[in-house]
């Protein structure tokens, strides 16, 4: 007897499916259902209902769903016949033995992994013979230590057509096996099939637990190779094509290395190329991986994903610095968009000019890639920077341009909550740069227009000054708001100004509006009535905030005692100063290249700006 369809529904309805999943996690009534909160992803109130009758679970937060067998196979990270081992010893039922087709299946297989492991041990042993120290030289050339080529088990495969194959038929190998293995091919003269890998270094490709499934051949370079008649160059890298044991799409290369640095710890990273694994590793950097020849599928980054033990997973990526680099970043982020989940993401690391992760660290050390590493880019940094970077965003129409791109963007993130996040930083961002910037980069900076805001200009927001400024940026907008508030008349002058802003707290943004409101209905309103109605519009904790000793300390003219004919002037003048501090912490981000070529006058102010003291008191 074997497994069969009638046995798997014996099962199922043998045992109990909210009572095995209760015995891993916890489980409550509701109604005719159960509920948990679900295994299967990070949560607080259950998503997870349980269905003994339609004998299914599901998730409505991450869509988790199947029956018992695949609970226990997901949950306890196990296969399908040990799940079928526990679940029977729970029902009191007996695992069929496996049919004779099922076992001379599983034979096959077997006999499979032990083909390609005969032929990665041949392969290894011809790059250590004599006549192939070429091979062997261009690999200690190219930096591979005789510790790395043996850990990665690389190899040479002869110029020869048939060696391997009379070299496995004698250890009992047949034709039809060694075709489906991938290592020979079948002749269309009519001649006996003949090795795929002809005079290449030889990549063997481990599955996760090891076993060899496929290789990766390179040719050696010309000088080392004998000139051909024809002028056809070979593919600098041929790859097993798919078989029963290798899925290109579904495998890394570097998958056990990679899975045990994870294991410790240490970061994940994409690379492309089999010798940037090799070289990473090498260097110490052991949790690199690579496809195979092929752009990164779904598969590839759910498997990056579940190679990181932590709730946190964000592999890091690595591309060329150059604009394929960029494209190739660009298809990445189509295809891990709609996968987001809390926790998880990838960050972009480019490489400099010219370099891939094996030359960077050639040249430069780990310690090159480290530097690489430690400027790497999150999703969301990537996806902004790629539709902003070098554009032009002056008129109104290109930034709403921009905008809808980005939101196209965001909508293809599946998971609900993350969207949500995605939409918000976004809308920051957006406020932040537009009304900060493009705007501010018309070319008037410095000190021209500090004392006559000029029409149709909108104004700017602090964009949030680095650490030494911290205090100046809190200050910044309640110092403004304390002085319109307390002193209402310099309204008028400063109206342009203050409709242009754009405050980062909500509070204070709504707090703006609504006394641009009153001023608007009453404009000889005085301060104290001012005040007065703001706090009963519900803005007495803010009034609080900003109408406070611990402001004006700061900046006396935005106090209700200060001298009313200076209150403009020393408001602008504030204004501006922040401004130009919001101008510095745009060089230092390099967002604009405009301001790059900023003037030596600007670059002294900003200097200037830098020792800017808070309690920069003006009396
Ligand atoms: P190395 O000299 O080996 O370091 O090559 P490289 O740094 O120039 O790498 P390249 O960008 O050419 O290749 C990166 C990866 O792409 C390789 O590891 C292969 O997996 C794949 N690849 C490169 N060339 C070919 C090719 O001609 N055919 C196929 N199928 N894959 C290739
Ligand atoms: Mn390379």
């Amino acid at each position: 007897m074997s497994i069969t369809p009638r046995f798997l529904d014996e099962l199922r309805s043998r045992v109990n499916l909210s009572e095995v999943i209760g015995q891993r996690v916890k489980v409550t009534r509701a109604g005719r259902e159960y509920k948990a909160c679900c295994p299967f992803h990070h949560e607080k109130t259950p998503s997870f209902t349980i269905n003994d009758d339609k004998q299914f679970y599901h998730c409505f937060g991450c869509g988790a769903h199947g029956d018992v067998i695949k609970f226990v196979m997901e949950h306890d990270n196990i296969g399908f016949m040990d799940a079928l081992e526990i679940l029977a010893a729970q029902a009191g039922l007996q695992v069929p033995k496996p049919s004779p087709q099922e076992a001379q299946k599983a034979k096959k297989e077997k006999d499979l992994y032990e083909l390609l492991e005969d032929a990665t041990e041949y392969f290894q042993k011809h790059l250590l013979e004599p006549k192939n120290q070429d091979a062997l030289r261009y690999l200690i050339e190219r930096g591979i230590s005789r510790e790395t080529i043996a850990e990665f088990r690389i190899g040479f495969s002869p110029d020869d057509g048939q060696a391997l194959r009379s070299y496995l038929i004698e250890r009992g190998y047949k034709d039809a096996d060694m075709i489906k293995a991938g290592i020979l091919k079948k002749s269309t003269k009519g001649g006996p099939p003949y090795a795929f890998f002809r005079d290449r270094v030889m990549f063997p490709v481990p599955d996760r637990r090891g076993r060899i499934v496929a290789f990766g051949g390179r040719v050696l370079p010309d000088h080392l190779r004998p000139p051909r008649r024809s002028d056809f160059t070979p593919p600098k890298y041929i790859n097993s094509s798919e078989t029963p044991l290798f899925h290109k799409g579904r495998m890394l290369y570097g998958e056990p290395t990679a899975r045990r640095a994870a294991a410790e710890g240490q970061p994940i990273i994409l690379v492309e190329g089999y010798l940037d694994v090799i070289s990473c590793a090498q260097a110490g950097i052991r949790g690199a991986l690579a496809p195979m020849g092929t752009s990164v599928t779904e598969d590839q980054i759910l498997s990056m994903w579940a190679m990181i033990p932590d709730f946190t997973k964000v592999p890091y990526l690595c591309f060329d610095g150059d604009n394929a680099g960029a494209k190739a970043a660009r298809r990445i982020c189509d295809r891990v968009l709609p996968l987001l989940e809390p926790g998880r993401s990838v960050n972009f690391i480019f490489m400099p000019d010219g370099e891939d992760p094996d030359s960077l660290i050639k040249g430069q050390g780990a310690a090159g890639f480290q530097k690489a590493m430690a400027q790497s880019v999150p999703l969301f940094d990537f996806l902004w920077n790629s539709y902003t970077q070098g554009r032009n965003l002056k008129t109104p129409e290109l930034k709403a341009g921009v905008k809808a791109q980005l939101e196209d963007e965001v909508a293809k993130i599946a998971h609900k909550d993350v969207q949500s996040y995605y939409k918000s930083q976004l809308s920051r961002k957006i406020s932040d740069f537009f009304f900060s910037r493009s705007d501010f980069g018309n070319g008037n900076r410095g000190g021209s227009w500090k004392n006559k805001p000029q029409a149709g200009r909108s104004g700017m927001i602090p964009v949030k000054p680095r650490s030494p400024y911290a205090q100046v940026k809190t200050l910044f907008p309640k110092v403004l708001l304390a002085g319109v508030i307390n002193h209402p008349h310099i309204f008028d002058d400063i109206e342009e100004i203050l409709t242009g802003m754009v405050f980062a707290n909500m509070r204070h943004e709504m707090l703006k509006q609504l006394l641009i409101g009153i001023i608007a209905d009453d404009p000889d309103i005085e301060g104290d009535k001012l005040v007065e109605k703001i706090q009963n519009s519900g803005f007495t904790q803010e009034i609080r905030d900003i109408c406070s000793e611990s402001v004006y300390v700061h900046a006396s003219f935005c106090s209700p005692a200060a001298a009313k004919e200076s209150v403009q002037s020393k408001w602008l003048e504030y204004y501006s100063d922040g401004n130009a501090v919001g101008l510095e912490e745009e060089i230092h981000n390099g967002w604009m290249r405009a301001y790059l070529d900023s003037s030596e006058e600007d670059e002294e102010r900003l200097r200037a700006l830098l020792s800017m003291k808070v309690s920069d008191n003006d009396g």
